[in-house]
């Protein structure tokens, strides 16, 4: 829709780069991607090998600072976001003012402002400590999240417990009830640790570019996570997770079609897309959703989930990876094909699944908030436009307007 020529008239020095496919906004050391091969690598380790080895506090470690902790390190790091899983009494208050029925991901970044509140007042402005608000979110994260949860099913909030592990805490405080013991189960703990490391960083993917963008004018990180957490949530961006599964559940009620759904797609009379396919950095299989698929298969088996969406989605990929419309603009499934029916295995409802790709994300979006603090480089995010507007012309009196 544009005008070529006109534009390149306009543009002189600034460079028009819709929706920033091209740009590069700043230098990382964290996260390398190589889309065309499928590869994904934190500070130079590869994914695959992370999620087979490592937990998540410990990648976010490695996300964070660089290099893989000592067991020394991983300890006092663990120990010490552990101590910020409570939060102030009077945030509870505030989540059982919130309605039952609203969307958990605006819960979570309303959250997040409130806790940037309680920072502020307890250091004084100006006052600004990134080790320790890097341990407060990570602390604090997995409890509002949880807390939005049992808001939005009216249980009584979990105080959370100091023995359990990262993954536990959170998983008893979201499905725990105070007069019962909370029963782990070692396969979905480790599922959900996997599904964390896979998510802890992405490069300048929308979220962490607008975590970036709003630290970029000298905001504090709580209120640009929070940031994060609202660009998270579109259905193009982490939302998709919620979508395939809304997808899949909207096939089968139409008879489990998937050649028609997918031809459907391919119509283009209206938007229907293929969610949790396609990436704008993959132009090949999606390195998580190799591993998701895996555990999905084996959550999913063992433990009594959804085997007909399962079965779905696995006819979806088949039909639509032999497919010349997807082959041609090189759609593969990305990381939200997967994770969605993992989620509802686990017990989670649709709408908390973008939840918990926040939690697995907020060391990234941490990461970069800290390296962009500490680059000299670095300036206030400001990209240009190209004005396509009117010229000038002068104002014209109610009574003269038709
Ligand atoms: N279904 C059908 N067609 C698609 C899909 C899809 N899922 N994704 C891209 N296309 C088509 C586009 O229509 C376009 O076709 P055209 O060139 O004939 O016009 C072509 O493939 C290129 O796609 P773009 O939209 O230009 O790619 P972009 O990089 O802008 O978008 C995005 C990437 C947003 C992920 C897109 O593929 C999409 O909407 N996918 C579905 C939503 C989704 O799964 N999002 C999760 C992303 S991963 C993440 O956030 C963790």
């Amino acid at each position: 829709g544009y005008d070529i020529t006109k534009l390149l008239a306009a543009t002189g020095d600034t460079t028009l780069d819709v929706g920033f496919a091209n740009t590069a906004s700043c230098q990382s050391a964290i996260t390398f991607i190589d889309g065309d091969a499928g590869i994904l690598r934190y500070r130079g380790y590869p994914i695959e090998q992370l999620a087979e080895n490592s937990s998540f506090l410990e990648v976010s470690y490695l996300v964070l600072f660089g290099e893989l902790p000592t067991r020394d390190q991983l300890d006092a790091f663990s120990s010490d976001i552990a101590k910020h899983h409570l939060l102030d009494e009077r945030m509870r208050e505030m989540f059982r003012s919130l309605p039952r029925k609203s969307h958990p991901m605006p819960v979570l970044s309303a959250g997040l402002n409130a806790l940037s509140t309680f920072a502020y007042s307890k250091w004084g402005e100006g006052a600004y400590d990134l080790d320790r608000a890097t341990k407060v979110l990570l602390g604090s994260l997995p409890t509002l999240a949880a807390y939005g949860y049992k808001n939005s099913v009216g249980e009584p909030f979990l105080y959370p417990e100091r023995q359990l592990s990262y993954i536990e805490n959170f998983l008893r405080m979201s499905f725990g009830l105070p007069t019962h013991p909370y029963p782990f189960d070692d396969a979905i703990t480790r599922a959900l640790d996997v599904l964390l490391i896979l998510h802890a960083d992405h490069e300048q993917n929308c979220s962490t570019s607008t975590v970036r963008m709003v630290g970029s004018s000298g905001a504090n990180i709580y209120v640009s996570v929070a940031a994060g957490v609202s660009a998270l949530s579109g259905p193009l961006h982490g939302g998709a997770n919620q979508a395939v599964l809304e997808m899949l559940q909207g096939i089968r009620a139409e008879g489990g079609d998937v050649t028609s759904y997918v031809n459907k797609v391919k119509d283009r009379k209206d938007t229907t897309k293929l969610m949790g396919f396609g990436h704008r950095i993959y132009k090949n299989y999606d390195p998580r959703a190799a591993i998701v698929k895996k555990h999905a298969d084996q959550i999913l088996r063992t433990h009594g989930g959804n085997d007909e969406l399962l079965d779905l989605a696995l006819k979806l990929e088949e039909v639509a990876l032999s497919d010349s419309y997807f082959q041609e603009r090189k759609l593969y499934p990305n990381v939200d094909f997967y994770t969605g029916l993992i989620y509802q295995a686990m017990g989670f409802p649709q709408n908390m699944f973008t939840v918990l790709f926040a939690l697995g994300r907020l060391p990234g979006w941490i990461a970069h908030f800290r390296e962009q603090a500490s680059d000299p480089a670095t300036k206030i995010n400001r990209p240009r436009q190209i004005y396509v507007g009117e010229t000038e012309r002068s104002y014209v009196p109610m009574e003269q307007r038709g």
